[in-house]
């Protein structure tokens, strides 16, 4: 057993002002470089690197082990901080080194499979599965810690405000939020299954009925659902719920959190209220409902200006009911070559659109891509529509209007991409609100809710629920940083007339409504408070607070894209008596 040298100082802490004091270092050995009489070290532990310096004029038997040290050893030093002659500006403790005496060697480490190193670009999956070693990384560190704080501010606003933390159960009946569920066989009651919950929904309006007025809680949910680099099949929410409130409640509430965590994470005073805009105007002007509103390259309907056109693309478009629009990049006609438009139209076809016309204005004549149909003045006249001028590049495209919005909506954001306008320290907030209460289910074409059965429709289109039901509107809403849904919630239905309406207009039987969420419908009977809330992706909100690209980097153990976990590899398969206790066969 090696003794233990209790450190006195973590690597990251020291500087210039510890000069000559004896310190004791605990962490991982980043890197060993030998020039003969002199050893360097740096040393690593989760706060940083600090350099390790053994010479020659330290007992033989410690400079030797010290030329045995290998990457990733664990290790202890003693020794006395001294100020570096060539000092290194690129680490913050790169003025000083330490002159180490002693030393211990915990342990021994192979060679690492995977660099710990910031910058190491290496497979995911072997990120993922020697991911206890990617932890070791300073901005993995950085990242857990951000996340803490988030939680623990997090605890503490809405502690301030009233809230009180409640857990909810994992092993429940099946949630309303439109993924696949989790299932859980039982083994008490064989052939039954738990599914684990999407989200903390059924319960956090069961605990409104119960009195639990404001409640909140960091909560772990589990979709069953294809993965993105924004989506995890286990993700954690931070989840709201308020009685006696209405929309704009809700929204200060949530305007209050987020100005104190900018205040308290970067000691940044944040802008409130953040901006509101509707459902509609959001996929009018930006062809998304989670608009990022930190460039420009707004759509515009061109249908008035083309109808009538030969060009058939555009007029079968418009006869079918859908939509032309376009989007104008300014000054980025000399950006984007005919090979790259090209690029551009193959991506875009990913969302379903079949092509591309672009426009090039320019001073003198105004090129494009259907020059055949359509002469300079009605080029002119599209032109006016972006206010164009000469050097911008319109790209239009015609089709249903989903595709139209979902293909321009890609568009301007990757757009935004590739010239760099994509500034991640600045921070646009924005809500969107007014959903539509229904949309129309892709596979099947039935109407389903956009958010959850429960969600309230606006009491002006309450009337249309039965007649026009893809009119209604909800009192729904979405907050949207920077082009992510950071989180959504509404307020609730808590008329019992009103929620039968809305399971009728959802095509749900009786029987439907009673086995799904009979227990909600009973509870509904004995006094329930009006209410409302909503619920944050809190690897989400980590995520763009990092500055990562993805939540797998703000999340200790994620799955990878087949929802597998690489450390453990889970799923795994399962002993036979384990299913036959189950009463489970497989086929
Ligand atoms: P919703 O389904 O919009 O609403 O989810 C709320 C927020 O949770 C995050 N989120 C995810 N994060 C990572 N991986 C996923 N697979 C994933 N799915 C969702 C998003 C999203 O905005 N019960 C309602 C809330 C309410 O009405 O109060 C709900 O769950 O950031
Ligand atoms: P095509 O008729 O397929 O040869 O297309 C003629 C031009 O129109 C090509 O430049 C296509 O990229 C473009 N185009 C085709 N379909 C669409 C569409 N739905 N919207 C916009 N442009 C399109």
């Amino acid at each position: 057993m090696s003794e233990l040298l209790k450190r006195t100082h973590m690597c990251g802490q020291l500087n210039i002002g510890n000069v000559d004091e004896e310190v004791t270092l605990n962490g991982w050995v980043a890197k060993q470089r030998s020039l003969g009489g002199l050893i360097f070290i740096d040393l690593r532990d989760k706060t940083g690197i600090v350099q390790i310096t053994f010479d020659d004029t330290i007992e033989k038997e410690v400079f030797e082990r010290a030329n045995s040290l290998r990457s990733e050893y664990v290790i202890g030093v003693r020794g006395v901080v001294k100020e570096r002659s060539s000092k290194n500006p690129n680490i913050p403790t790169g003025e000083i080194e330490v002159f180490a005496r002693e030393l211990t060697v915990y342990s021994e480490s192979e060679t690492p499979p995977i660099y710990v190193k910031d910058d190491d670009h290496v497979d995911d999956n072997l990120r993922l599965k020697y991911r206890y070693l990617d932890l070791r990384k300073l901005k993995m560190q950085k990242n857990l810690r951000l996340r803490h704080n988030i939680a623990k501010i997090t605890r503490d606003y809405f502690d301030e405000q009233g809230f009180t933390e409640i857990e909810t159960p994992v092993l429940i009946k099946s949630t309303p939020e439109g993924a696949r569920d989790y299932l859980v066989p039982s083994r008490v009651n064989v052939g039954r299954f738990y599914a684990l919950p999407q989200s903390p929904q059924l319960f956090k309006q069961l605990l409104m009925v119960g009195g639990c007025d404001r409640y909140m809680q960091i909560a772990k949910c589990f979709r069953d659902e294809d993965l993105r680099a924004d989506r995890q099949p286990e993700f954690t929410q931070i989840d709201l719920e308020m009685s006696f409130v209405d929309q704009d409640d809700v929204i200060e509430m949530q305007e209050g959190f987020m100005k104190r965590l900018f205040k308290d994470l970067f000691g940044k005073d944040l802008q409130i209220p953040f901006p509101r805009i509707t459902y509609d105007e959001a996929m009018e002007r930006y062809g998304s409902d989670k608009p990022d509103t930190r460039f420009g390259f707004e759509l515009k309907c061109l249908n008035q200006i083309v109808e009538g056109t030969s060009f058939k693309v555009f007029a079968d478009a418009i006869a079918a009911g859908g939509d032309v629009r376009g989007i104008c990049i300014e000054q980025g006609s000399a950006k984007f070559s005919r090979k790259d438009i090209d690029k551009l139209t193959e991506q875009t076809k990913h969302y379903g659109a079949k092509g591309l016309v672009w426009i090039r204005v320019e001073e003198g004549e105004i090129k494009s891509s259907v020059n055949k149909f359509f002469d300079q003045e009605q080029l002119r006249r599209i032109a006016d529509v972006f206010d164009a001028s000469a050097g911008d590049l319109i790209l239009i495209a015609a089709d249903r209007k989903k595709v139209v919005f979902d293909s321009l909506g890609f568009l301007r954001r990757h757009i935004a991409g590739l010239l760099g306008l994509l500034d991640d320290t600045q921070y646009n907030f924005l809500w969107v609100t007014d959903f539509p209460m229904f949309e129309k289910d892709d596979e099947t074409g039935e109407l389903k809710a956009m958010h959850h059965p429960f969600t309230n429709p606006k009491a002006e289109d309450i009337p249309l629920l039965e007649t026009e039901p893809e009119k209604v509107k909800a009192d729904a809403y979405d907050i949207v940083l920077n082009g992510v849904e950071l989180g959504g919630g509404s307020i609730r239905i808590h008329d019992r007339q009103l929620q039968a309406r809305m399971f009728r207009a959802l095509n749900l039987t009786e029987e439907e409504c009673q086995e799904k969420f009979g227990f909600l419908l009973e509870a509904f009977k004995y006094g329930t408070p009006p209410h409302g809330g909503l619920a944050y992706g809190l690897d989400r909100l980590a995520m763009l607070l990092a500055g990562e690209q993805s939540i797998r980097d703000v999340i200790a153990f994620p799955k990878n894209q087949n929802a597998q976990c690489m450390v453990c590899e889970a799923p795994g398969t399962v002993e036979e008596d384990q299913l036959e206790e189950l009463g489970i066969t497989l086929r």
